[in-house]
């Protein structure tokens, strides 16, 4: 089965990009076509990914902005990232297409009250009210000792949300990115704890 999957959530800086480019190395790993599909006119992932051309360390991996994807060859996995302002109409486009919606949440108020305007807004869309499309929460920027995680339960809870991950807030993220890396191309024992948190996301998708 073709999986489409979009990185996706209104609120600006939640991770979705962070997270894409993580998923597109971990699936492609697995020796699946895949495309990251940048959406965002910041073309931050695109950029990312020519950085990681350079240095040859894509073998199943493309990487192309919406507006050319007409352009490519058939992939098994299509990740898109998506930007944060929902109001254009190609990002309805792309929720209309996609399998899997990742949505990233992180702790604070601010984004708690983004999300929750967020999901009013996609819940109005016939594909996600007939529940075509499923939607993944994933939590990112986790910190072990936070009280404000114990609020963002709670949030989700009333919402009847169970997160899948929980991505730790880790500077090893923003490093690796910088150099067109993703955690999944690092193998050594301090990434490990990182990898483990994708795991349930990552057989999540395989199942499908
Ligand atoms: N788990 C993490 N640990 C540490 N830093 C992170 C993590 N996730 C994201 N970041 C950092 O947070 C910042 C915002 O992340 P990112 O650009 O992925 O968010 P975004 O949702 O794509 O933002 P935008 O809405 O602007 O597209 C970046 O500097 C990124 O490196
Ligand atoms: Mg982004």
């Amino acid at each position: 089965m073709k999986i489409k999957i979009g990185v996706i959530n209104s609120k600006g800086g939640c991770g979705k990009t962070t997270i894409a480019i993580n998923l597109s190395v971990a699936i492609s790993n697995q020796s699946i076509k895949t495309v990251l599909i940048d959406a965002d006119p910041n073309q931050g992932a695109l950029f990312w990914f020519k950085k990681r051309n350079k240095n040859n360390l894509s073998n199943y991996l493309k990487a192309t902005s919406l507006n050319k994807l007409k352009k490519i060859e058939n992939f098994e996995c299509s990740i898109y990232d998506c930007p944060a302002n929902m109001k254009d109409k190609k990002i309805k486009d792309i929720i209309s297409q996609c399998n899997y919606l990742i949505i990233p949440i992180q702790a604070s108020i601010f984004d708690q009250t983004a999300t929750k305007l967020f999901l009013e807004l996609i819940k109005k869309l016939k594909r996600i009210r007939k529940g075509k499309t499923d939607l993944v929460f994933v939590i990112n920027r986790y910190k072990k000792r936070s009280q404000i995680f114990k609020k963002l339960d709670t949030f989700l809870l009333s919402y009847k949300i169970k997160p899948l991950c929980k991505f730790s807030d880790r500077a090893v993220y923003q490093l690796l990115s910088a150099d067109g890396k993703s955690i999944f191309d690092v193998n050594h024992k301090s990434i490990y704890d990182l990898k483990n948190e994708w795991i349930n996301l990552l057989d999540f998708l395989r199942a499908k």
